[in-house]
């Protein structure tokens, strides 16, 4: 019975590391007037591309699906 418990304790770490180590890192989609509008890649790549008016970084991880690691805030308002 007690390793159960142990067990359970180490699934959930191991959950917890991979969480902190997931997208979290990458900044959030601001808040602003213009992010609030979109929810597709084809939008953020009008002005996130190399030659967008504001490209990503040099370092910026190649992958485009731009929210599977970019997060809105959780209680963003649509308005
Ligand atoms: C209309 C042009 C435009 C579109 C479309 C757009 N962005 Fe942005 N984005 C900006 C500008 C300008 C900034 C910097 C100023 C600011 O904070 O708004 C920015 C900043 C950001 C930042 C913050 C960077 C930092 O250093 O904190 C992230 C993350 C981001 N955008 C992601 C996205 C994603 C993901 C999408 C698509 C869902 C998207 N953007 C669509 C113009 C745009
Ligand atoms: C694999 C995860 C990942 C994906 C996919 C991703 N990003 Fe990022 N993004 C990051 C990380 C991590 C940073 C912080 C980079 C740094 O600090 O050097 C970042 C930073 C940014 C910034 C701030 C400027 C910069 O380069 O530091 C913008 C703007 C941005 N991302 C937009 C986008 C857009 C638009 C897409 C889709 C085309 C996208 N990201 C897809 C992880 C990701």
């Amino acid at each position: 019975m007690k390793n159960t418990f142990i067990f359970i304790a180490f699934v959930l770490f191991v959950l917890g590391f991979l969480y902190s180590i997931s997208g979290s890192r990458a900044p959030r989609i601001p808040e602003d007037k213009l992010h609030k509008i979109i929810d597709t890649t084809v939008t953020c790549i009008e002005c996130h591309s190399a030659t967008g008016e504001t490209p990503r970084g040099e370092k910026h991880p190649p992958k485009d699906q731009c929210l599977e690691c970019h997060k809105v805030k959780r209680n963003r308002k649509v308005d």
